[in-house]
């Protein structure tokens, strides 16, 4: 298990800048261009219904996840990454279920996802926490790349 913990990011935290742009990086390096968020970061990051949270190992960022919630009903995972030299620790499971918790607590009824199926590791996290697929959509980030859409249904009450 990596020994860091979860950090949320906030607007108006005082590193925000150099935090973003090292997860700019990070982005650059693990997705190609049509899977990247890399030109419109901090843009997503400035919308009212983003948010954002790292883990944090002494300083250094492993891995980061997106979320948002467009609505009051749902919310979605946007991007979820760990620096390669920290996967297999714990690291990307810690933000996943940080990221669920952030979502149930603006009491939507179900959290959203799409994924390359080829990104195996990811899907089995998902499907870990309760994730199931519910569409394969085809083309969705290229001619060439599909996405599973996936619901997280949540238990209400
Ligand atoms: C998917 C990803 C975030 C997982 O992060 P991680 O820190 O390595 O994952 P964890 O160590 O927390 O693993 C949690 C669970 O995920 C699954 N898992 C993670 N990596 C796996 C692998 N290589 N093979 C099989 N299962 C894997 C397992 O169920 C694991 O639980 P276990 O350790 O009890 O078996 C990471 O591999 C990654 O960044 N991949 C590239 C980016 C990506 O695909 N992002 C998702 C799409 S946006």
């Amino acid at each position: 298990m990596a020994t860091g913990a979860v950090v949320e990011l906030r607007r108006n935290s005082s590193n925000w800048k150099p935090l973003v742009e090292e997860m700019v990086r990070i982005e650059k390096k693990i997705f190609p261009k049509h899977e990247s968020l890399s030109r419109s970061f901090d843009v997503e990051l400035k919308k009212n219904n983003c948010g954002l949270l790292y883990y944090d190992i002494d300083g250094i960022i492993a891995g980061y996840v997106m979320y948002s919630w467009p609505s009051s009903v749902s919310a979605s995972i946007t991007k979820l990454a760990v620096k390669e030299q920290y996967r297999r620790q714990g690291v990307g499971e810690a933000l996943l279920k940080a990221a669920i918790q952030k979502c149930q607590t603006r009491n939507v009824q179900c959290i959203s996802l799409h994924v390359d199926p080829l990104r195996a590791p990811a899907v089995i996290l998902y499907k870990k926490y309760g994730f199931e697929v519910d569409d394969l959509i085809k083309g969705y980030y290229s001619p060439d790349r599909d996405a599973y859409r996936m619901f997280l249904q949540m238990n209400a009450g």
